[in-house]
Parts: C-alpha cells; structure tokens; sequence
C-alpha cells in the first residue's frame, strides 16, 4: 500500500508567509521614510535660497552645506540599499582571496583614523591567526561597519580592542569596546535593516541603521556569523564566525 504523501504544515506556511509580508510592507514604509527626511530638507533649503536670489537678498551658503550634507545622506543611504540587495540577493558574486590579517585590519583602521583620533579613542589589535580566505572588499566592509559603530557610540577617549583568533573550525573576529552597552531586549533586533537604538542620535550621527544588516548578510555569504554580546556601562563585543 502506497503511503500518503506527509501533508505541509499548512499553519506555518501561512504565518512564515503574513511575517514575509509584513517585513516587506515595513521596509517600504522604512525606506520611504529614511528618503523623505533628507529630501524635505533640499527641496525646503533650495526654495528659500531661490527666494533669497529673487528678492536680491545675498544667500546663505550655510544653507548650501545642508543642502550637501543631505544630499551625500541620501546618497549613502541609497548606496547601502544597493549593497544590501547584492549581497542578499547573491547578485554579487564573491571573489575570495588569502588575506594577511593584520594588513587588512590596520588598512581599515587607517581609513577611521581620523574620527577615532577627534574621539581620542584608543584601537587595540591582536592578530593569533595571520590568514584568512574570504572576499577582501566584503571583509573590509565587516571591519569598518563595525569599528566605525564602536567609535560612533562610545563616548571619548573609549577603547576598542580587534581580535583575530582560531576556535575549534572557525577564525574569530572580535571587536570589544568598553563604551554604553546595549541592553539585553534590544539585542534581538539589532540586525534588523534600518534598527537604531536612539534613532535620533544616530540619525544625527549620518547613521541609517543598515550597516549591521550589512554585517549579518555579508557574514552568512561567507557561511558564517556574527553574534553580539553586551553589558550596560560596561561595553559591547561583535563576534563574526568565518568556518574553515
Ligand atoms: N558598539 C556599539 N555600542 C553601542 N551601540 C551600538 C554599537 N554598535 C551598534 N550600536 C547600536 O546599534 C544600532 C544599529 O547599528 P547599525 O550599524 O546597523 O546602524 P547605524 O550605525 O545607526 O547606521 P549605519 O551603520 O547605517 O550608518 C545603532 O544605531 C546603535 O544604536
Ligand atoms: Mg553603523
């Protein structure tokens, strides 16, 4: 007798496809958003300026360096969504090579040596595993996402420590600072495109809340992971996993 085939578990099709859904209709919303903020402010400082020109009133150039700044937001933002969408979409194919460690680490680290420099903050690096094999510009973009935050929100003169390390079957990245903490509820969502913790202040600070999205897809190209530990007022540790 010919058993039946093993009916789908119709339920949970149904809610993983209402969560799709409603992630899609959430990043529409999200996206929408993010691209309003910047360009109500360029197309509010272009009128004003226009009628300045008209009125024979000198214009302002202050208004100008909004107008630049907003504009080179936008620009990051757009940049980012294409990024994000080429990784995830595996559009984007790797090109993996032999890293020196070290070499990449302290290339990155010169690229935010002047924000880490205006903030005094102090960069550690510890190298135990000289090589890795994965895509450079892919990695570089792990390393400065995550410096890049650990310098944006921890108070001055803060220190970072990057660590390579080998563990079991994987090399370990490391990057521990001693700066705010996160606290445990919000470390769920952290990953999540356009998730900030003080959307203000990270707005403020040029932030779009996609560079750990960026993180966690780049990190599962390579087969990997990445995971956060923290402690409020004590600091915060970023681990990506690469497997050999
Ligand atoms: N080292 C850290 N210490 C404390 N909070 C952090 C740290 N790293 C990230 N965060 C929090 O996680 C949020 C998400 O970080 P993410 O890098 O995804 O976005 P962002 O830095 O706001 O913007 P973007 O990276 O797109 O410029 C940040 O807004 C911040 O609130
Ligand atoms: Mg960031």
């Amino acid at each position: 007798m010919k058993t039946p085939p093993v009916a789908p578990d119709y339920p949970d099709v149904i809610a993983a496809l209402k969560k799709a859904e409603q992630m899609r209709i959430e990043f529409v919303a999200n996206v929408s958003h993010e691209l309003r903020t910047p360009l109500t402010s360029i197309k509010g400082y272009t009128e004003t300026l226009l009628q300045d020109l008209e009125d024979g009133r000198k214009p302002d150039p202050e208004f100008l360096k909004i107008i630049l700044k907003n504009s080179n937001r936008l620009l990051a933002l757009i940049n980012d969504l294409l990024d994000l969408s080429a990784i995830e979409s595996g559009a984007d194919e790797l090109h993996p090579a032999d890293l020196n460690l070290m070499e990449i680490t302290q290339h990155v680290i010169k690229q935010l040596e002047p924000f880490a420099e205006a903030k005094r903050t102090t960069i550690n690096v510890s190298v135990d595993t000289p090589k890795l094999n994965a895509d450079p510009k892919r990695l570089e973009q792990v390393l400065t996402n995550l410096i890049d935050n650990a310098i944006k929100y921890c108070p001055n003169q803060s220190t970072i420590t990057i660590q390579w390390s080998h563990e079991q079957n994987d090399t370990v990245l490391r990057v521990m600072d001693n700066g705010p903490g996160i606290a445990e509820k919000f470390l769920d969502r952290l990953f999540e495109r356009f998730y900030r913790l003080d959307k203000g202040r990270s707005r403020e600070m040029g932030g779009t809340g996609l560079g750990l999205s960026i993180v966690k897809h780049i990190m599962q190209r390579h087969e990997g992971s990445v995971t956060v530990e923290s402690d409020v007022g004590v600091g915060t540790t970023f681990i990506c996993r690469f497997p050999d």
